[in-house]
C-alpha cells in the first residue's frame, strides 16, 4: 500500500469516525525536522510537496500554523500544488523578519514538525534557530549544481548541533535527465565531504519536488533507485532516546506561581532526565535541597513526567528558588561556572566586538556576557582553523565567553536546552549569535573572589565622602579635559578626594598597547570601567575625560558601579566647533586621510540618550560647566 493510499484511507477514517481518528492519532510519534537550502534548491517546492502530499490531514493546533491551513485548505478539499507552493513563497516573502514558521503536518504514521525557514540563504540564523530541537535534517542539493559551500555549512552545523539523522536530497532529477551517474557523483561528493566533519551515516534519495518523483512513493523515473521514498523514510527513520531524556532530571523554573499562601510551585520545561514525587532535589546556583512533593499539571497531578513536558513541581520545603534558576536531580547536580570555552555561530551584520557587554541567554535566564577574541574561526569547506580577530556574518568560531555571574550549565553535547544560548546586542535588541558551551574553563573554579575586611563603606567613611564617577563624554576637542580639570580642582577646593582620569594621558600609559579601532575603544573603556570601580571602592571621587563612543560600553561601566554612583556628563559639542578649534589639529589630519578612524569623520559618537547631565559648550564657559557637574554632585 503506498502513503497516498493510506493517506486516503485516513480520510474515510476521519469522515467516519473522527474519536477514532483522534485516538490512534494522539499516540503518533513526532518527527521535527529541519531543510536546508536555499529557495533555488527547491525547498519551498518540496515542503509544499510534502505538504499536499500529505494533504495535511491534521488541523494543528499552533498557533504561528493558522495562516498555512487557511492557505492549505480544509480537509479534502481538492487544491492546486503549485498554487499551494506560491502561497508558501508569497508568505515567507512577507514574513522576512519572521526566522522560523513551523509547519505541522501528519500521515497516519507519524505526526511532522518541519521549520520552514525563509529563503535568504547567506543567513544560517534561521537554519540555527529551526535546527535546535530537530530530530532530522534533510539537506537540499539541487542535482544541477551539486555539493555547494553552503551545503557544506549546513551539513556542518547540523553536526554540530547534533542533529543525528540527515537525508541527502538530491533535487531536481527531472532536469538532469534521472541520471543515475550525476547522482552517484554527487553522493560520493558528499560522504567524502561528510565524513571529514564527522557525519558517518546520511541517507541519499534522489527525487523532484516539483514533479513529486520519490516523496511519497518509488519513482518509476529512478528504476536504479532501490531505496525508500522520502515521506516514508520519514515515517519510519527510528528516533532513539536523545541525551535529554536519558539523562539527569534538570528543569530551569521559568515562572514561580505562588496563587496564595499554601501554593508554591515552580513552572517549567524539563530540559532533562525525569522527575517523580518524592525524588531528592537541588536548586542551582544556590545549592539547596529539597524533594518533588507533587508534579502539578493541567491535566492534574502526575506521577512521573520527562524531558519536554511542561509541569509545575511543588516542594516539601520553603526554599529560595527564583525564575533563572534550575531544579536538578540533588546526586546529579549541574557545574556552575563564569566562564566558558564556546563554539559561536555569528548570524548578525554586524560583526562580532570582542570585549563588548551582550546579553546572553541560556535556559530561562539572561545575563550580561562578553566574548573574548576568538581563539580560531572554522572554514567550512576545509575543517581548517584560521586564525581570526572577530566573527562577522555565518563564522563559525571558537571563543570564550565570561558571563557577570555564575550559571548552572551543562556541555551542549550532553544538554541542548542548558548548553546553548543566543546573545543578543543590547542596543539594537538583535539577536547576533547563537552558541554551544563546551566546557568551563578551570579558572573559573580556581579563582575566587577574595574578601576583605576593609571595604568599600569603610574606605569612604575615612574620606567623609560618597564615592562617585563623573564621566565625561563627547567629541575629541569637545572640552572634556578642560571642564573636567576645573571640576577635581574645585572639588579639591571642598577637600573632596578625587582623581582624575583622562584618555590621552592613560593612553600613555595603562592603555599604551590599544589604538582606535572599535575593539580597541571597546577595551579602553572597559579598563578605564574597572580602574574606576577600584577607586570608588577607595572611596574616591572619579572624575573620567574619555570620547568613550559607544552606548554599549558607557552602559556596561554605568553597571558596574552602585546605583546612582555613576554621573553620565554629555560634554555636547558640535563637531563643526570642536572642529573649528581643533588645538591638537587632528581634525585637519583626519580631513586629510592621515589619521584612520577619527571620531565624527570616519568612527561614530553615539550620543547619550538619557544622560544625568548635557553640558552645552556653545552657550556657557567651562567654569560655569563644571559648576553645574558640582551641584549635580553636591546639591
Ligand atoms: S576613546 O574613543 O577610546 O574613548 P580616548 O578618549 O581614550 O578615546 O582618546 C581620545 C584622544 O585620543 C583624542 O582626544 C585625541 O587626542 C586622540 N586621538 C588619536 N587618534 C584618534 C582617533 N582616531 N579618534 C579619536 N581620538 C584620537
Amino acid at each position: 500500500m503506498t502513503t497516498q493510499d493510506t493517506i486516503y484511507k485516513t480520510d474515510a477514517l476521519i469522515a467516519e469516525n473522527i474519536d477514532a481518528y483522534l485516538e490512534t492519532h494522539q499516540h503518533k510519534t513526532m518527527l521535527r525536522f529541519i531543510t536546508c537550502g536555499s529557495v533555488d534548491d527547491g525547498k519551498s517546492t518540496l515542503i509544499g510537496r510534502l505538504l499536499y502530499d500529505s494533504k495535511m490531514i491534521f488541523e494543528d493546533q499552533l498557533a504561528t500554523l493558522e495562516a498555512d491551513s487557511k492557505r492549505v485548505g480544509t480537509q479534502g478539499q481538492e487544491i492546486d500544488f503549485a498554487l499551494l507552493v506560491d502561497g508558501l513563497a508569497a508568505e515567507r516573502e512577507q514574513g522576512i523578519t519572521i526566522d522560523v514558521a513551523y509547519r505541522f503536518f501528519s500521515t497516519e504514521k507519524r505526526k511532522f514538525i518541519v521549520a520552514d525557514t525563509p529563503g535568504h540563504e547567506q543567513y544560517t540564523r534561521n537554519m540555527v534557530t529551526g535546527a535546535s530541537a530537530a530530530d532530522l535534517a534533510v539537506i537540499l542539493i539541487d542535482a544541477r549544481k551539486g555539493v555547494l559551500t553552503q551545503t557544506r555549512r549546513h551539513s556542518y552545523l547540523v553536526h554540530l548541533l547534533g542533529i543525528r539523522h540527515v537525508v541527502l536530497a538530491v533535487n531536481k532529477m527531472d532536469l538532469v535527465g534521472y541520471d543515475q551517474a550525476v547522482f552517484d557523483q554527487i553522493v560520493a561528493d558528499y560522504r567524502t565531504f561528510a565524513d571529514s566533519i564527522g557525519i558517518t551515516e546520511f541517507t541519499p534519495i534522489p527525487i523532484s519536488g516539483y514533479k513529486g518523483d520519490n516523496i511519497t512513493a518509488q519513482s518509476e523515473n529512478t528504476p536504479w533507485y532501490t531505496g525508500t521514498a522520502l515521506l516514508p523514510h520519514l515515517e519510519t527513520v527510528t528516533l532513539e532516546d536523545t541525551v535529554e531524556q536519558t539523562g539527569p532530571f534538570r528543569m530551569p523554573v521559568q515562572l514561580v506561581n505562588r496563587p496564595n499562601l499554601d501554593f508554591r510551585g515552580f513552572s517549567g520545561m524539563i530540559a532533562g532526565g525525569q522527575v517523580r514525587p518524592g525524588d531528592a532535589i537541588r536548586v542551582l546556583p544556590s545549592g539547596k535541597t529539597s524533594n518533588i512533593a507533587r508534579i502539578v499539571t493541567l491535566g492534574g497531578d502526575k506521577d512521573v513526567a520527562v524531558a519536554g513536558e511542561s509541569v509545575t513541581l511543588t516542594l516539601t520545603d520553603e526554599i529560595d528558588c527564583s525564575r533563572g534558576q534550575v531544579i536538578v536531580a540533588a546526586q546529579a547536580p549541574l557545574e556552575v561556572a563564569d566562564q566558558f570555552e564556546s563554539t559561536i555561530v555569528w548570524m548578525d551584520e554586524v560583526e562580532m566586538v570582542p570585549g563588548r557587554a551582550y546579553w546572553l541567554k541560556i535556559g530561562t535566564q539572561t545575563v550580561s556576557a562578553t566574548v573574548q577574541p576568538p581563539k580560531y574561526e572554522v572554514n567550512v569547506n576545509t575543517q581548517e582553523q584560521l586564525a581570526s580577530k572577530t566573527l562577522d556574518l555565518n563564522a563559525i568560531g571558537v571563543a570564550n565567553v565570561t558571563t557577570d555571574r555564575e550559571i548552572p550549565f551543562a556541555p551542549y553535547a550532553e544538554n541542548r536546552e542548558l548548553g546553548g544560548f543566543i546573545l543578543i546586542d543590547k542596543i539594537t535588541n538583535h539577536t547576533v549569535a547563537a552558541g554551544l558551551i563546551n566546557f568551563a574553563l578551570r579558572r573559573a573554579q580556581n579563582i575566587h573572589w577574595q574578601a576583605t575586611d576593609m571595604g568599600r563603606d569603610h574606605h569612604a567613611s575615612m574620606k567623609h565622602q560618597k564615592p562617585a564617577v563623573l564621566w565625561l563624554t563627547g567629541l575629541s576637542g569637545s572640552g572634556k579635559s578642560t571642564i573636567a580639570n576645573i571640576v577635581e580642582k574645585k572639588l579639591a577646593r571642598m577637600n573632596r578626594h578625587t582623581f582624575l582620569l583622562d584618555g590621552d594621558n592613560v593612553r600613555h600609559g595603562l592603555n599604551k598597547d590599544l589604538g582606535f579601532t572599535e575593539t580597541d575603544r571597546v577595551e579602553n573603556i572597559r579598563r578605564v570601567g574597572e580602574v574606576s570601580k577600584l577607586m570608588t571602592d577607595a572611596g574616591l571621587i572619579v572624575i573620567t575625560a574619555f570620547i568613550s563612543p559607544f552606548r554599549s560600553e558607557r552602559d556596561m561601566v554605568r553597571g558596574m558601579m552602585q546605583p546612582g554612583e555613576f554621573v553620565e556628563v554629555f560634554v555636547d559639542t558640535p563637531i563643526e566647533v570642536a572642529e573649528g578649534r581643533d588645538v591638537k589639529g587632528l581634525y585637519a589630519k583626519a580631513r586629510a586621510g592621515e589619521l584612520k578612524n577619527f571620531t565624527g569623520i570616519d568612527s561614530p559618537y553615539e550620543a547619550p540618550e538619557a544622560p544625568e547631565l548635557r553640558i552645552d559648550t556653545t552657550e556657557m564657559s567651562p567654569e560655569e560647566a563644571a559648576d553645574l557637574i558640582i551641584a549635580r554632585l553636591i546639591p
